[in-house]
């Protein structure tokens, strides 16, 4: 995980992950009802407050919840009890060693996860969520584009005012590289930044 990015989710575990949970994230909630196969397993990947698994959890979902950073686990289990027993640490890329690369699921989730990623980050880990995926398995990707006054940095690597590294990406080049894995685009929808920020969130689907 980019050093700075998780120095900055590790300092700001408590404050963040409660700041989380009050998103308005009713348009996300569509589209993970819409494309997730009723009561599957899911894995998600850098969850955070744990938010959205907490949410699946209610709807049916056997979910497995994973975070790079340990103090944001630690503060997602506290701040959902029923993560307890189903919440891992789990930096993407996995390393070669890591449990989870033995598992199978019916879908991943990682909202809002790959913009802390570089390109070889990406590359590597669309690699491995394949093979976490059974066949038809669904992948679902929320991120980021620039929008107003950050429109011009969209495409461009940078880091943010906390240090965070953010890859802004259009949803077009995200697409291609998972079509180079082996995944199939089913739906881009687009959300606005729950938050004001000059920010527009996209929400990509493949399935395997
Ligand atoms: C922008 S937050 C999103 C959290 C949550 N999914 C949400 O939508 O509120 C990004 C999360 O990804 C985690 N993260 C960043 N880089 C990661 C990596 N390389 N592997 C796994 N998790 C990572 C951070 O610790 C943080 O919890």
């Amino acid at each position: 995980m980019d050093p700075q990015t998780l120095h900055f989710y590790t300092r700001q575990a408590s404050d963040y992950a409660r700041r989380a949970d009050r998103d308005e994230v009713t348009d996300l909630q569509a589209v993970l009802r819409q494309w997730l196969p009723s009561r599957c397993r899911v894995l998600e990947l850098g969850g955070g407050s744990g938010r959205d698994a907490a949410w699946l959890q209610t709807q049916g979902y056997q979910v497995t919840y994973s975070d790079g950073c340990e103090a944001m686990v630690k503060q997602a289990v506290a701040q959902h009890g029923g993560l307890q027993g189903r919440a891992l640490t789990a930096e993407v890329p996995l390393p070669s060693s890591h449990p989870l690369l033995g598992r199978r699921f019916d879908a991943v989730v990682a909202i809002a996860l790959i913009l802390h990623l570089d390109d070889g980050a990406l590359a590597q880990t669309l690699a491995q969520l394949v093979a976490l995926l059974v066949p038809a398995g669904r992948l679902i990707l929320t991120s980021c584009v620039g929008a107003g006054r950050c429109a011009g940095v969209q495409t461009a690597a940078r880091r943010d005012e906390d240090g965070r590294l953010m890859c802004l990406r259009q949803p077009d080049d995200v697409s291609h590289l998972a079509c180079r894995y082996g995944l199939q685009q089913c739906s881009v929808s687009w959300q606005h930044d729950g938050r004001g920020r000059d920010r527009l969130w996209y929400t990509l689907v493949f399935e395997r």
